[in-house]
């Protein structure tokens, strides 16, 4: 059971991180980086127990979420250190008589909405950062994953960060509480990781105030594999990238885009080994695949495949080992191609849909033929191509003849409607950043 937070409880939490603020923005980099050390060390020494509440209430198997709990704490770690190197500048002065001085100070408090996908990395992702730079925090996690945030706020408490510093408002319905963090002169910056649709909804509803907005949005990644590319590394990238947390996340690849000369050859490789992969109880050892969030989600991605195949694609492969609940059996579909919804449409589920092409121009049209930019991908052992094709591609991400991408000394985040904004890496303790510029007369 968890309390289901109103209007009124955003409202006081948010006073809370107001009233807390003051003191915590003035605390020292070196405390505020020492505080997010204990903390770090507190997540370390209770992995066991956060991963499985992690795959209890989410799904993902235990080796993952046991994963996402080192990944999550990666980011405290890589922050603690952050809060001490926010240097400001010294401007080379136009003037003999002035001298010009920038200082970067904490932004005041902040919202972070967190997704269900990343119960625990996508919550320190973004509150490490803004504790570091002085920021109080209001977290506002996903109605489906909400004692991940809470198990990691008790760690928090018992680390010794000061009451109000980090406030968690666990709500069934985000409406009311989305309105409030929204609408809240108080709040001056919204972190938001989720659907475009909720972000551009969270931008509007942030114009009157003019927050400082990042939106980790939607992703349509591509993988490309080209003729020249080592097929076993394409093979085990896309297996990687397309069923990691069972396809849910927004940089899964999404569409697989292989050239005719090796598609056949790809397309039997990886059918063959998506149709080896066991999936169930995230619990079950043998198991690579959990459960899908819920039924909204399994209707969703049952609803492209069916649409996919109404218009002629082909299932390569897919498991026939039928289960009740929330589960997909891994598929792979061939001959996919952009008139199906699937194309345009972030499947959020275990299913890799193939796509044809002959040359370089038309792999990039395909892949940036899309709304969104978050991540893209692509496989060649041809140096110039590589250049090449990771300058076209319109996104805020590309490996190349690599898909293990997130780390906390990168820096996560798209373009188009995949938003903007930047998490982790030196780049993530901007966003929770003032620029000051201090001029000084020395007549
Ligand atoms: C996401 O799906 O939004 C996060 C994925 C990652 O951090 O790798």
């Amino acid at each position: 059971h968890v309390t289901d937070c109103n209007a009124d409880d955003c409202e006081r939490a948010i006073k809370a991180a107001s009233d807390a603020f003051p003191v915590w923005s003035e605390t020292t980099a070196a405390k505020r980086g020492a505080l997010l050390m204990t903390w770090h060390q507190k997540i370390k020494e209770n992995v066991d127990l956060l991963a499985h509440l992690l795959t209890l209430e989410q799904g993902k198997i235990l080796s993952e979420a046991k994963g996402e709990i080192h990944y999550g704490a990666s980011f405290i770690k890589w922050f603690a250190a952050e809060a001490e190197r926010a240097y400001g500048d010294v401007i080379p002065s136009n003037h003999p008589d002035k001298r010009m001085t920038v200082v970067k100070q904490p932004i005041g408090v902040c919202a972070a909405i967190t997704p269900w996908n990343f119960p625990n990395a996508m919550i320190t992702r973004k509150i490490a950062p803004a504790l570091a730079a002085g920021c109080t925090i209001v977290l506002k996690p996903s109605d489906e994953t909400p004692y991940s945030a809470l198990a990691l706020a008790y760690l928090a408490e018992e680390a010794g960060f000061p009451k109000g510093v980090i406030n968690v408002v666990t709500a069934k319905d985000p409406v009311p509480i989305g309105e409030v963090l929204t609408s809240s002169p108080m709040v001056r910056k919204i972190s938001f990781t989720g659907s475009t649709r909720v972000g551009k909804w969270l931008m509007e509803r942030s114009a009157p105030t003019l927050k400082k907005l990042s939106l980790e949005l939607g992703g349509n990644a591509p993988l490309i594999v080209f003729e020249d590319a080592d097929m076993d590394m394409a093979i085990e990238g896309a297996i990687s990238s397309k069923f990691r947390n069972n396809g849910q996340t927004c940089i899964c690849s999404n569409r697989i885009l292989v050239q005719d000369t090796v598609y056949e050859e790809f397309q039997s490789r990886l059918a063959e080994k998506t149709g080896q992969m066991k999936y169930g109880s995230g619990f079950e050892s043998e198991n690579s695949l959990g459960p899908l969030i819920n039924k909204k989600a399994l209707e969703k991605v049952s609803g492209l495949v069916e649409d996919a195949i109404a218009k002629g694609a082909r299932l390569a492969s897919q498991s026939d080992d039928d289960r009740n609940g929330l589960f997909f059996a891994p598929a792979v579909l061939t001959g996919v191609t952009p008139e199906m919804e699937i194309f345009s449409e972030e499947i959020f589920g275990p299913v890799a849909p193939l796509y044809k092409f002959s040359t370089d121009e038309e792999a990039v049209d395909l892949a940036n033929d899309t709304r969104y930019g978050l991540a893209a991908y692509f496989y060649t052992r041809d140096l110039s191509r590589a250049w090449k094709i990771a300058e076209k591609l319109e996104y805020g991400m590309i490996g190349v003849n690599e898909t293990a991408i997130s780390n906390a000394s990168a820096p996560f985040g798209g373009i188009k409607e995949s938003g903007f904004g930047r998490e982790g890496s030196k780049y993530g303790i901007d966003e929770y950043l003032n620029v000051k510029y201090v001029c000084f007369g020395i007549r």
